[in-house]
């Protein structure tokens, strides 16, 4: 099979190295990739622009299958035009990509198909935030409805805040359009999980569960970022419960979308509150989870690529997934000032060190002068496979350590349960 895989972070080096393995693939490129994949398959240059020039380009390549990795080449329509063209993708056209691409969109689909969520309301002016304030306790958690880079969502602890915040995103359009209406919702308390399914038409297959941690800092302070790290699996989600969230999430969810017209053929995050009364829905991704994926590939006895294939076919394979018993961890090393502003172009040493079974993850590096350099604020993701999350933890930070570049930053509690 000649695959094309979309993206240039450390989710789309573990789709690589996992796609690298499969005994099904004949081709890999990855547009454009980065110095982990250009190790596994063929980096196509140039960032990603226009959904019509790369879906020219992948009919005249004879790609087999596109797996797209980021939210915002799908919410552009990347699956569209490849359809047009006759060529299958992994992941939803344009409007299956609203999941994610509008909260206000999600909410209205999860209500309908009866989805355990957030009480919630949509707002597009202050007034109407005023009115919602003054019925509802505080804490406030405003969402902006559009795609906002996960920065759109602030929690409120009063109501001189959440107005402020409003102000922001609706008058001075902080967020430009992805804030013209805000999503306000009821603040839940629990702990935080993901569960991801591969999906097809209303049909779909559960991976296994996985925590993020978004925070910069140990014990869930500080800004969100893109991820600080994931593990999988996860302990408050026992098998026998995975399969039941996903007959109370995804089945309403899929056929809801079905009768809507949407054939959604990729696969579907669930960012979940674990609630002690019950799981509830904070939001979709219409794609993989990075930094989840990381910690979930590894885990993966079976090859993955004919379940993609048949996905974006339109089928769900009978054969299921097997998965290794051991726990992943993926310990994401940061450039410091991350996410605020930070330096690239730091040498990156130590990786000859490494443990050969610890598997690296480029996420933002680059080749300068034949020496391997910072190029982004999340850098590599270590990643280990053992017996039980202690013993992960203190295998991966054992790990992180050796690796060295200029104001290394990392968490240093991940997978503290
Ligand atoms: N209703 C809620 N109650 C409490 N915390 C929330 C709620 N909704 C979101 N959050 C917090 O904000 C984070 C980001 O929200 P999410 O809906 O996942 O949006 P995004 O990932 O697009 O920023 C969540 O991971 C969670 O920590
Ligand atoms: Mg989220």
């Amino acid at each position: 099979m000649r695959v094309l895989l979309i993206g240039s972070g450390g989710r789309e080096h573990a789709l690589a190295w996992h796609l690298s393995r499969s005994r099904e693939l004949e081709q890999l490129y990855c547009w454009p990739g980065n110095p982990g994949t250009a190790l596994l398959g063929e980096n196509i240059e140039g960032e990603y622009q226009d959904p019509e020039i790369l879906a020219d380009w992948a009919r005249k390549q004879e790609i087999d299958l596109t797996l797209v990795g980021p939210e915002a080449p799908l919410v552009q329509g990347l699956a569209d035009s490849l359809a047009r063209r006759g060529l299958l993708a992994l992941g939803p056209g344009r409007e299956g990509a609203r999941l994610e691409g509008s909260k206000s969109r999600a909410k209205e689909l999860m209500q309908k198909a009866g989805v355990p969520t957030a009480a919630h309301q949509v707002v597009e002016n202050l007034e109407e935030v005023e009115d919602y304030l003054a019925e509802n306790p505080a804490p406030y958690v405003l969402k902006a409805d559009g795609l906002a880079g996960g920065k759109g969502v602030l929690i409120c602890e009063d109501r001189e805040q959440a107005r402020r915040e409003a102000h922001s995103i609706l008058e001075e359009e902080r967020f430009g359009s992805a804030g013209k209406k805000l999503v306000l919702e009821e603040f839940l308390e629990g702990r935080e999980a993901s569960l991801l399914a591969l999906c097809a038409g209303g049909d779909f297959l559960l991976l296994e569960p996985s925590r993020d941690h978004k925070r910069l800092l140990n014990g869930d302070q500080g800004p969100n970022t893109g991820g600080m790290g994931a593990y999988s699996p996860v302990a408050d989600i026992p098998p026998g419960e995975k399969e039941r969230l996903g007959q109370e999430i995804f089945r309403p969810l899929l056929q809801c979308l079905q009768q809507e017209g949407i054939d959604y053929r990729g696969v579907l995050y669930a960012g979940l509150m674990l609630t002690p009364a019950g799981a509830r829905v904070l939001e979709f991704n219409v794609r993989f989870g990075d930094p989840e994926t990381q910690a979930l590939i590894p885990r993966l006895r079976s090859d993955l690529l004919p379940h993609l294939h048949a996905a974006a076919r339109g089928k769900i394979l009978a054969e299921p997934l097997q998965w290794k018993e051991e726990t992943c961890l993926c310990v994401n090393l940061v450039a410091g000032g991350y996410p605020g502003s930070y330096e690239k172009g730091q040498a990156i040493s130590g990786l000859e060190k490494v443990n050969p079974s610890t598997i690296i993850f480029h996420a933002g590096t680059a080749y300068k002068g034949g020496r391997l350099i910072t190029a982004g604020g999340r850098v590599l993701g270590v990643t280990v496979l053992a017996e039980d999350l202690e013993a992960a933890r203190r295998q991966a930070y054992f790990e992180a350590s050796k690796i060295e570049f200029r104001d290394k930053f990392y968490r240093h509690d991940l997978g503290r349960e």
